[in-house]
Formats: C-alpha cells, sequence, structure tokens
C-alpha cells in the first residue's frame, strides 16, 4: 500500500534527513587514507544519536550497525568492519537511514579518498546524474516506471549497469514502504505518482556487468565481476509546493536549490 504523506509527517521526514545530511557533513572532511568503514560508522551513528534519531538499520533482519559502508566492488550493504580501511584510489558509499519521532529518511554518497583515476571519477559523476536525470519524471500523474526507465537509460549510454538485486523505495513511517523504485523498468510501468508521494531513489550502479553476489556474511553484495559499484540516493517528496530533496546537505542545497 502506498501512503501519501501530510504536511506534519513531511515536517518530520524533513527533520529526520538533515541529520542524515549531517552525516554526510561530519563524515566527508574525515575520508582519507587510513580510516576504517568501523570508523566512519562509529562516527554516523554518534551524528545519528546525538541529533535525537534512531538508526533503523541496526538489528534489521540482524543486520549489525546502523550504515552500511560499501568499498569499491562492494555495492551495497557492505558492514563497517576494522579490517577495512581505505586507501588512496577507493571509493566508499556511505548509506544512512535516520528516523526523527517514527519518520525517516535514507540517503547514500560515494566519496573518493584521494586522488581517483579519471575513470573511477566517471563512475561516481554518472551515478549521481542519473538520479537527477530520473528526477525529471517524478511528476503528478507520470508513472514510478518513468523514473526507474529514465536511470537505467542514463546509466547505459555510459556502458555501465543498473542492479536487478534491490531497489529504491517508498518510505515514511517505516524506511521500506511501498512502492518499489528498480533501476530498470519501462515507461509508463508500475504506481501513478501522486503529491504527497515520498521516495527513496537510489541508483545502484555497475561499471561492468549487472550481476552481483552476497558473501558468506549475508549482506555483502559484491559486482560477480569484480569491477567497481557505485551509489547514489536521496529521499524525495512530491508536496504540494513541488519537489522536495529532504536529504541534502548546505552545500548541496545551494547546488540544487530547485529541489529545496
Ligand atoms: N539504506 C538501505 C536502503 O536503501 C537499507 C539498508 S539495509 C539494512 O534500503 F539492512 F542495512 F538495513
Ligand atoms: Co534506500
Amino acid at each position: 500500500m502506498i501512503t501519501l504523506k501530510s504536511s506534519r509527517e513531511i515536517e518530520l521526514m524533513k527533520q529526520a534527513g538533515k541529520v542524515v545530511a549531517k552525516v554526510f557533513e561530519t563524515i566527508a572532511p574525515l575520508i582519507r587514507a587510513g580510516i576504517s568503514t568501523f570508523e566512519i560508522n562509529e562516527i554516523a551513528e554518534r551524528v545519528i544519536t546525538e541529533n535525537g534519531c534512531t538508526g533503523p538499520c541496526k538489528g534489521y533482519y540482524g543486520y549489525p550497525s546502523m550504515t552500511c559502508v560499501s568499498v569499491n566492488n562492494v555495492l551495497i550493504h557492505g558492514i563497517p568492519n576494522r579490517r577495512t580501511i581505505l586507501k588512496t584510489g577507493d571509493i566508499v558509499s556511505l548509506d544512512v537511514v535516520a528516523c526523527y519521532k517514527g519518520y525517516c529518511a535514507d540517503a547514500t554518497r560515494t566519496f573518493e579518498v584521494g586522488i581517483v583515476p579519471e575513470r573511477v571519477k566517471q563512475l561516481v559523476n554518472v551515478t549521481r546524474e542519473s538520479f537527477f536525470e530520473s528526477l525529471k519524471y517524478f511528476k503528478e500523474g507520470n508513472h514510478v516506471g518513468d523514473i526507474s526507465h529514465a536511470i537505467e537509460a542514463y546509466v547505459n549510454k555510459f556502458g555501465y549497469s543498473v542492479t536487478r538485486d534491490a531497489t529504491g523505495h517508498g518510505i515514511g513511517s517505516s524506511m521500506h514502504e511501498d512502492p518499489a523504485v528498480p533501476c530498470y523498468g519501462k515507461e509508463g510501468s508500475g504506481a501513478t505518482i501522486k503529491v504527497g508521494m515520498a521516495l527513496a531513489i537510489e541508483p545502484m550502479v555497475l561499471e561492468g556487468k549487472y550481476q552481483t553476489r552476497i558473501l558468506p556474511d549475508g549482506w555483502t553484495t559484491v559486482s560477480k565481476d569484480g569491477k567497481l559499484t557505485c551509489h547514489y540516493e536521496n529521499t524525495v517528496i512530491l508536496t504540494s509546493e513541488g519537489l522536495k530533496i529532504i536529504t541534502l546537505t548546505e552545500e548541496e542545497s545551494k547546488e540544487y536549490k530547485e529541489y529545496v
């Protein structure tokens, strides 16, 4: 069932979104060679809890942490750990969900560690750009499949692929609600978009083939071909005042002011 959000619910989700953004603002300057994915998660957990939020990922089907920290060939659900230490040239995605008074926001950023090759920069940029391309279709009367199709079409132009094994999703009082928002799809398919809809749109992009596999820990999802992967995500709400991205940092809000 798709729930449309009231203005009160949207306000609470915006509070959660500000905390998610604060996590990125806190972490961004600390991303460098030598830091572990465990330390990144510890800082994120502190920002979430010190700002009056809960982190629903912890304990979700037994998932052990509040965030997912995924390096290079790890597409999603990297479990923070002390052994995974960043080095120059890596890319690392940080996926954060925070809930404020029961209302959630979900976003992901992929950070570059030190100097990364041009080829890697392009993957990071294209993944983010595919999100903004898809937003052009998040309009009343369009279909969720229009958003999905736009992600896939944009990514494919660069020879990359999108995952078949995970999707974006509706979001609100639960972190995962209907509808599913795949990274691929047919124009005109899926639910009709209405004012009040809140979606976590999250391009999950592979440099090579789309196939993934899950490591024996039951979570860590890697590219089967071992090539690089990238993830970008925001929580977006179609309000009566227009389309709002509620998980932007201060700096991003200046860049994407049409969505603030
Ligand atoms: N943030 C992820 C999403 O976009 C959820 C993480 S799965 C969990 O759906 F196990 F970590 F909770
Ligand atoms: Co999500």
